[in-house]
């Protein structure tokens, strides 16, 4: 691991322990926020890299950006009365303007690279799409699949069609939150795993953000207790078989995702550990790790995954740098930064014991 994971963990083994009783945690150790502006010094870094290839990078990595804007305007919120985090809310709000002004520009690039795309895609983007959670929960086990019923059937295609639908932005005149049959059963199919589960989530979540309450949408919160709880599952596996790279993606889009959806047992403190150690130093980006720094490769199935998908959203630099994982990346970052702003009791997790990773959520 490199030495800001390291560092965090000394600094969090030398912070006094969580308190457990209630809400009423004393105002912060001296740890906390060093905590914060490791995170804050990472989003800085990726920022600087989103600002370099800004021409680029892809719709997909854009999102990442946009959420991240979101979570940093979140954060300044909750830190609004807190004298002492004044000088990291500056840098917070600075940040959040300069990601502001990049995105604006980044539309012109996208339109340039991919018009279709971006004119169906182009509402997910605009500043007002993405909302923060108020309100937290847990994933619940008891909902997994058997391990026998899953596979990763994920198709961009259909997926995209089905968003569009969802979005209303077909040529057709569509209306949003109208759905085919074939979209319907697509996305509610069980037994989903990798990209297919967390774009079926990515779907419900997108219909809350979108206003879609009717028929189908009545049941978005079972909908997402179920594919969380299996993307819970699925991050505690990549966990065990030490984060190996390409795994690494779908990694921390579930942590995005559903931690946008308010499953607050996605921060866990050794995951924000192993995210921040996977930054790239130079460049600020997310992806492919340096030859021979020992990251294991992965079993065949978390490979194939990778091979298998996204070829429109995926942007894979010639020096390893990843569009699409810094876009992930940089939205787990910025919900683990929300969450610690937020500090909700559900929260403890994130300072708790480190169980093992089988040992559950
Ligand atoms: C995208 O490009 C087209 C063609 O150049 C242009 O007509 C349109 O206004 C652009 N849209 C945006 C949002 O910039
Ligand atoms: C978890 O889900 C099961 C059914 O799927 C339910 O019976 C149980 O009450 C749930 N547990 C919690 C803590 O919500
Ligand atoms: C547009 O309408 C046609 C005919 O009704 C239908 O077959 C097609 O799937 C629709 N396209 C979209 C994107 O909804």
């Amino acid at each position: 691991m490199s030495s800001p994971g390291l560092l965090l963990l000394l600094l969090l083994l030398a912070a006094p322990p969580p308190c457990s009783s209630s809400l009423s945690q004393p105002d912060i150790p001296e740890g906390r926020a060093t905590v914060e502006d490791l995170i804050l010094s990472a989003l800085e870094r990726a920022t600087a890299f989103l600002n370099k290839r800004l021409p680029e990078i892809n719709l997909d990595g854009v999102v990442g950006f946009r959420v991240l804007e979101v979570q940093l305007k979140g954060v300044q919120e909750a830190w609004a009365h807190k004298p002492r985090l004044q000088p990291l809310s500056l840098r917070v709000g600075a940040l959040a303007e300069e990601l502001a002004w990049l995105l604006h520009r980044s539309v012109f690039f996208l339109n340039l690279s991919d018009p279709e795309y971006f004119r169906e895609f182009q509402s997910i983007i605009q500043p007002g799409f993405w909302k923060l959670p108020h309100t937290w929960t847990r994933t619940n086990i008891s909902m997994v699949y058997p391990a026998a019923e899953t596979q990763d059937s994920f198709s961009e295609e259909h997926s995209d069609l089905c968003l569009v639908q969802l979005l209303g932005t077909g040529s057709n005149g569509s209306q949003p939150c109208r759905l085919s049959d074939f979209c319907r059963d697509l996305m509610t199919t069980p037994g989903c795993s990798g990209y297919c589960l967390s774009h079926q989530l990515l779907f419900f979540l997108m219909a809350s953000t979108k206003g879609c309450t009717e028929g189908l949408f009545s049941q978005s919160w079972s909908y997402k207790n179920l594919f969380c709880a299996n993307m819970m599952d699925l991050n505690q596996r990549v966990e065990a078989i030490g984060y190996a790279y390409p795994s690494r993606d779908i990694f921390m889009e579930n942590i995005m995702f559903c931690g946008l959806s308010g499953f607050s047992d996605f921060y866990k403190l050794r995951w924000l550990e192993a995210i921040l150690s996977w930054q790239r130093p130079q460049e600020g980006c997310f992806g492919r790790p340096a030859p021979g720094d020992g990251t294991p490769e992965g079993p065949l199935p978390f490979r194939q995954h990778v091979l298998r998908r996204i070829k429109r959203r995926e942007k894979q630099f010639a020096d390893g740098c990843s569009s699409h994982n810094t876009a992930t990346a940089v939205s787990a970052l910025g919900g683990f930064l929300y969450i610690l702003a937020e500090q909700p009791p559900a929260n403890r997790a994130l300072w708790g014991p480190t169980p093992s990773p089988a040992s559950g959520h």
